[in-house]
């Protein structure tokens, strides 16, 4: 081997360790493509050269050239049709061809990942200080041994760039399954929630029977809603029945309607099955139906028909039936408290909504939400949170779920002074409401009733304000002052005497 020679293969080994020192990082196929061309050419001493990728349906991807038309159709023309079959094979090809008088030579390579001819490097004619020359074998070995490697490389680059495609793709869904549910009023970007949400939107269209578990006050009326919103029918009704709201004949009434004439001067009224007709009905607190309506229920879901109290014509109906409860359902089976054969029924898919206290993350964004929701309602609009009461908020176990933050929100605004809650307006009711009892003799309805008292003076006696904060209706409210009023006097009177 003359010195000549032996610096002519020190050059190709170095340019094989260089590459493959900077090939494992993965980058944009066209500098891939202008690295291949340009080691190519310059170690090989060609007169021209191309680096062609290709898509794979056989389309051009990049072309790059030097001394050379930049097409690989142009290329390819001056080879036989076995071209693409030898290079996939992993052969390199040569071809000569005459350009005027003198002979042409191309030495082509293959870019490839297994078997699969991504796109070719193609050389012409060696030009040395003695002229023309053919490129000999073991040019054309190390052409074959770069362009392997390059292949590999524009390999992993398209997998790299398919893989943020997708990442890209998915990103935008989630954001707009996110701006989605936010017009309908549900707030949350966790990750547990946006795999929730992920599975709320496979399963709305379905129509199958949803069951929502979680805790009281996660927001499973608002994921019944979305349920809804989510499904073709959402321009039709979605109508929700707390099953633990009534007494079983009211319930039984509110849920199949009354016919007209079942006992005198009773007109006909719908139910709420009737009224959801074509939509959603979405039955919260199912597991405290008495066993004769869970049985009535069974027949629904089974027949898709009912009839009204009273009445004896059956009415078909077309209804998504969501599900909720905070109970152990599993637990009531086993005891007979409820139907293993509606459980099925209702159970066909089951979403769980996890607790607050684990999608932390997601309460600065309620907050700000419920800060919007009733700063402007109660004319406060701008008010916000200081730094330690968010901070206050986030180390917060929240046993009341959103629904707790929400009061929360609602009683700081009612009570700040100023445009921003402290973390004292927000303690007085997160720590100290249950810390209060500084008597552990007082009775739970004592308690109850002083609690009310605080709150009625911490919001002014406004009984509304104060219901939203106890998280009540204002009935309920009214009622439990009622309740305590006389035991208040027969109380007093009673310690008279003494
Ligand atoms: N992700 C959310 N975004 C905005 N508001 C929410 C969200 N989750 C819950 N809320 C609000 O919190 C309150 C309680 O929610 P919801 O009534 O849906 O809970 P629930 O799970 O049905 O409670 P319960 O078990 O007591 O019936 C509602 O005022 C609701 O609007
Ligand atoms: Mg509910």
């Amino acid at each position: 081997m003359s010195s000549f020679d032996r610096n002519w293969r020190e050059l190709q080994l170095e340019t094989l360790v260089d590459l493959s020192l900077t090939i494992g990082r993965v980058r944009p196929e066209e500098e891939l493509a202008d690295e291949l061309l340009q080691r190519a050419v310059g170690t090989l001493d060609a007169g021209s050269g191309l680096v062609a990728t290709l898509h794979p349906g056989g389309q051009e991807a990049i072309v790059r050239a030097l001394g050379m038309a930049p097409s690989f159709e142009a290329v390819r023309a001056f080879f036989p049709d076995d071209l693409l079959e030898e290079l996939a094979a992993g052969r390199y090809v040569r071809a000569q061809r005459e350009v005027g008088d003198a002979p042409f030579e191309l030495l082509v390579a293959p870019l490839r990942a297994g078997r699969e001819v991504l796109g070719a490097v193609v050389l012409g004619d060696k030009e040395t200080r003695v002229g023309r020359i053919p490129f000999s074998d073991s040019d054309a070995r190390f052409l074959l041994a770069l362009a392997s490697m390059v292949g590999t490389a524009v390999a992993s680059s398209r997998q790299v760039a398919a893989i943020e495609r997708d990442r890209q793709r998915l990103a935008d869904e989630n954001r707009e399954l996110r701006d989605v549910a936010r017009r309908e009023g549900f707030i949350g970007e966790a990750p547990v929630v946006r795999e929730m949400l992920e599975t709320v939107r496979r399963v709305a269209p379905t129509g199958v029977n949803v069951m929502l578990r979680g805790e009281s006050g996660v927001g499973k009326e608002r994921v019944a809603r979305l349920l809804h919103s989510f499904s073709d029918r959402s321009s039709k009704p979605f109508v929700p029945l707390n099953c633990a709201a009534l007494p079983e004949s009211l319930l039984e009434a509110e849920l199949f309607g009354i016919e007209a004439g079942v006992a005198t001067g009773v007109q006909r009224r719908l139910g709420k099955i009737e009224l959801a007709n074509g939509g959603t009905l979405f039955l919260d607190e199912v597991g405290d139906l008495t066993p004769g309506l869970q049985a009535k229920l069974l027949r629904l879901v089974q027949e898709r028909e009912f009839e009204r109290l009273g009445g004896r014509e059956r009415i078909p109906v077309d209804l998504h039936l969501v599900t909720a409860t905070n109970r152990d359902l599993e637990a009531m089976i086993d005891s007979g408290g409820f139907r293993r054969d509606l459980y099925y029924r209702l159970r066909v898919v089951v979403i769980a909504v996890a607790p607050l206290r684990e999608r932390r993350t997601d309460i600065p964004l309620l907050a700000r939400h419920f800060l919007e929701v009733y700063g402007d309602r109660f004319g406060r609009p701008g008010v916000k949170l200081s730094r330690d009461a968010l901070a206050a908020l986030m180390a917060f176990d929240f046993p009341g779920n959103v629904r707790e933050l929400e009061n929360l929100v609602q009683a700081a605004i009612a009570l700040a002074p100023g445009d921003v809650i402290t973390e004292e307006d927000l303690r007085l009711h997160t720590g100290r409401v249950a810390a209060a009892p500084s008597d552990a003799t007082v009775s739970l309805a004592e308690l109850e009733r002083q609690h009310i008292e605080r709150v009625l003076r911490s919001v002014g006696g406004n009984r509304a304000a104060a219901a939203r904060v106890l998280g009540i209706d204002r009935s309920t409210l009214y009622r439990k002052m009622m309740r305590d009023a006389p035991s208040d006097a027969t109380r007093n009177t009673a310690h008279e005497p003494t």
